[in-house]
């Protein structure tokens, strides 16, 4: 998980990007105004409770972090004085969901939201943001993108969706009945009718000219930036304030919980809050779902030492010592084994880590100013000088 958010701070630095810290818990309130009263998140899947200060708050350990992010920009009045911005966060997020592999009720994002930039150019620079990330993760992935219009245009969309499910009532499940009046676009989310849906209306029949040209755009960059992509008309992603461009990355081998990055426009939810009528446009990496996508790529960063020590007597273990300090200080990963277990313990020991080689040090190797290096996978054992163990290391290691 570690390299995956290392990884994303390089990348982000290369954007330009700043970072806010958010707080972890806020009022229920700014989720339900943001997040939406009938998104699966505000509806039943956040940690809420009533905090014992005077006005009895409501409060919530948070979802996700668009809406922290939007509330300390208006906050901090960047709105009205500085509405360009490019920020990044990380951390934990918490949602009551039924846990399985790649999903969990505390996971951790990794995400940037960048204002005051309604252009398509921004949209398209995320994707390849995102693109360049899955590539030097070495995940092989699938970008997924929609438009699902905007305050203009989406009220067709959504009555033309609710006629649709009218038409379709005998067949929907009762999930998507209670979706027909509250949120007729989730009606398109629907994981027991996936097939229905095939026949329900697309978002980008019904965008108004000003979206449809800011979509094509955003598709003649991302094939301009070498992004391959997917439309995906039925996507329209579970959260209330998406306009316009909506994605989702999927990377292979990971089951049902494959979408490891997503986000979009919501060009009105800085308004909606309470601040200036400012653009938005952001993406959270599900981290953990990306550390799995690595391990199941093979490209999981190996934990295993490259030497295990050990040591037999005392004097030699003084020795010892010393000489795993000098091997890590040569850029070495390095486990020094116990010296009161049997050799044949700790043979095992250091094969059971994957130590690429054990130095083995005893009395006579301290009086000779030698170790001796066994290469465990090849089962072969050579003595070398201390000095020179560094160097006999790294080779057995292949470098
Ligand atoms: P989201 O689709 O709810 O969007 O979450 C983004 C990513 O977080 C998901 O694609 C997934 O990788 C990861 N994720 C979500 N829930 C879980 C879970 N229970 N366990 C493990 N991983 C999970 C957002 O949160 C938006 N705030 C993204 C965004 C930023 N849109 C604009 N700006």
């Amino acid at each position: 998980m570690s390299l995956v958010e290392e990884r994303a701070r390089a990348l982000v630095e290369r954007y330009s990007m700043k970072e806010v810290r958010i707080p972890v818990l806020e009022r229920t309130q700014l989720y339900q105004r943001s997040t939406g009263e009938t998104s699966d998140i505000v509806e039943k899947q956040m940690y809420t409770f009533t905090d014992r200060d005077e006005g009895e708050t409501v409060v919530a350990l948070r979802p996700e972090g668009t809406p922290g992010v939007v509330r300390a920009y208006i906050e901090a009045g960047l709105d009205r004085t500085e509405p360009e911005q490019r920020l990044f966060y990380s951390g934990a997020m918490f949602r009551r969901e039924r846990p399985q592999k790649g999903r969990y009720r505390q996971f951790f994002q990794f995400g940037v939201e960048i204002f005051g930039r309604p252009d398509a150019a921004c949209d398209a620079e995320i994707l390849i943001m995102i693109d360049e990330l899955c590539r030097d993760l070495k995940v092989p992935f699938t970008v997924e993108i929609n438009s699902i219009g905007d305050q203009k245009c989406r009220p067709n969309f959504r009555e033309a969706l609710v006629q649709w499910g009218r038409a379709h009532w005998e067949e929907l499940c009762d999930d998507c009945h209670n979706r027909i009046d509250r949120n007729p676009l989730r009606l398109l989310d629907c994981k027991i009718d996936a097939k229905l849906t095939e026949s329900a209306p697309k978002s980008l029949d019904y965008l108004c000219d000003e979206c449809r040209t800011h979509f094509d755009t955003v598709k003649e960059l991302l094939s301009a930036g070498k992004v391959q992509f997917v439309v995906n008309p039925r996507m329209v992603r579970g959260l209330d304030y998406y306009t316009r461009t909506a994605f989702e990355v999927m990377a292979s081998g990971l089951g049902a919980q494959s979408t490891v990055v997503a986000g979009g426009r919501y060009d009105g939810l800085v308004e909606t809050m309470g601040g200036a009528a400012v653009a938005g446009i952001g993406f959270a990496i599900g981290v953990d779902r990306m550390a799995l996508a690595m391990q199941a790529a093979g490209m999981a960063p190996s934990t295993a030492p490259d030497a295990a020590i050990i040591a037999m007597g005392p004097a030699a273990t003084r020795h010892a010592i010393v000489v795993a300090r000098n091997l890590r200080e040569a850029n070495l990963n390095v486990e020094m084994l116990s010296p009161e277990r049997k050799m044949k313990t700790l043979l095992a020991r250091a094969a059971k880590i994957g130590a690429r080689v054990a130095v083995i040090i005893g009395d006579d190797e301290v009086a000779r100013g030698v170790v001796q290096i066994r290469d465990l996978k090849q089962s072969t054992q050579r003595e070398v000088a201390v000095a020179e163990a560094a160097r006999a290391i790294a080779d057995a290691r292949g470098e």
